[in-house]
């Protein structure tokens, strides 16, 4: 395996070609284990990935905190090489409920405070709004993000979820590394508008969702049983007769996968890598084993006729259901 990097954007910094995302580690997807979480990231850090992704409301700060003990507990060397993504904006209740966003300057620094103190480092790498607050231009937003670069408190700005529009004033107010989308062989609603705005104003991709939140992994099954707080328990891909269509798409990709003698996932991950050097995946991955097969998809090279073979596989559009129900699916701005 050849960990290669790639840079986020043009006034970015150079990440590993793969960044491991740790949302999964705390919420959304249903029970894990902490010790393995851990494990995890230092595995990660040790292969030479260098970029991590948290959110300071996965889990009301458990995910930063986790990141933060791995941290803490990683070799120096392993530590000094790591940069850490956070987003912010996010209101969460006692319960866990989700009630909006919250972009207003006095925020955003209130959120890095606690980020900064909860992840235990002098400095946030990428820090970003995880949607648009739709009360508060993102002028605003960005604009006290880049007070907190004057003050070395961040050190690149980034965005999350938005549309060309925003991409383009945000990128007028300050130098912009990275925006970080949903992007994967069934979902590539940013292809006709938003990669061409990106490249133009040399802002990197991080990519999430690249196995689709495990769908097109391989490894999800029919009969698999989801907690209520499971994302995927209300997301329309993963419900019903979507559900069918969709794991159907990935059995024909397995063919392809099989014939290569790589897995799926590895496919999956292979197939967003080759469609630009300014696309850097994040994996979802919480186990030393699903890292490492994440990992192994640096190794894969998918030629011309393999790739002609993935999208006849996965023609573009051929997912089932949306990639988030109507209300959260507003919130992305496209
Ligand atoms: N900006 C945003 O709006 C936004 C939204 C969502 C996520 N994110 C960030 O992006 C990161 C990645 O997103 P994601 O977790 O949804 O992505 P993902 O990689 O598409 O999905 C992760 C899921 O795939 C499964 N999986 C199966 N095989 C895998 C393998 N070899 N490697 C990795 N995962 C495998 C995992 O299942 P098991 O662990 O159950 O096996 C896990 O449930 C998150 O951790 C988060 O940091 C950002």
């Amino acid at each position: 395996m050849t960990l290669t990097t790639r840079s986020l954007g043009t006034t970015g910094p150079q990440v590993s070609a793969l960044g491991l995302g740790c949302m999964g580690m705390s919420a959304l997807y249903g029970e894990a284990d902490r010790a393995e979480s851990i494990a995890t990231v230092h595995a990660a850090l040790e292969a030479g990935v260098t970029l991590l992704d948290t959110g300071d409301f996965y889990a009301m700060g458990h995910n930063e905190l986790l990141v933060g003990e791995a941290l803490r507990t990683a070799p120096a060397a392993r530590r000094e090489q790591a940069l850490v993504s956070v987003k912010f904006g996010a209101l969460r209740d006692p319960d866990g409920g989700w009630s909006g966003y919250d972009g207003r300057p006095a925020a955003v620094k209130n959120f890095a405070a606690y980020s900064l103190q909860r992840l235990g480092v002098d400095h946030i790498d990428v820090y970003r709004i995880a949607r648009l607050d739709p009360d508060v231009p993102i002028e605003e937003t960005v604009g006290a993000i880049a007070e907190l670069v004057e003050k070395g408190h961040v050190r690149h700005i980034g965005l999350s979820e938005v549309g060309a529009g925003t991409i383009r004033r945000a990128a007028a107010t300050a130098p912009i590394s990275d925006l970080q989308i949903e992007y994967s062989l069934i979902s590539r609603g940013i292809e006709d508008e938003i990669l061409p705005v990106t490249r133009e104003l040399g802002i990197g991709i991080t990519a999430y969702g690249v196995l689709s939140r495990g769908l097109i992994s391989g490894h999800f099954t029919r009969d698999r049983r989801l907690a209520a707080d499971d994302f995927r328990a209300h997301s329309p891909r993963f419900q019903g007769e979507n559900l069918e269509h969709n794991l159907n798409l990935v059995e024909a990709l397995r063919k392809v996968a099989e014939r290569k003698g790589v897995t799926v996932a590895q496919t999956a991950i292979a197939w967003v890598l080759s469609r630009g050097e300014d696309i850097v995946p994040l994996v979802g991955a919480r186990t030393r084993e699903r890292l490492a097969e994440a990992l192994g998809a640096l190794d894969v090279t998918l030629d011309e006729a393999d790739l002609a073979a993935v999208e006849e596989a996965v023609p573009p559009g051929a997912a089932a259901g949306e990639r988030y129900a109507p209300a959260q699916l507003a919130q992305t701005g496209r």
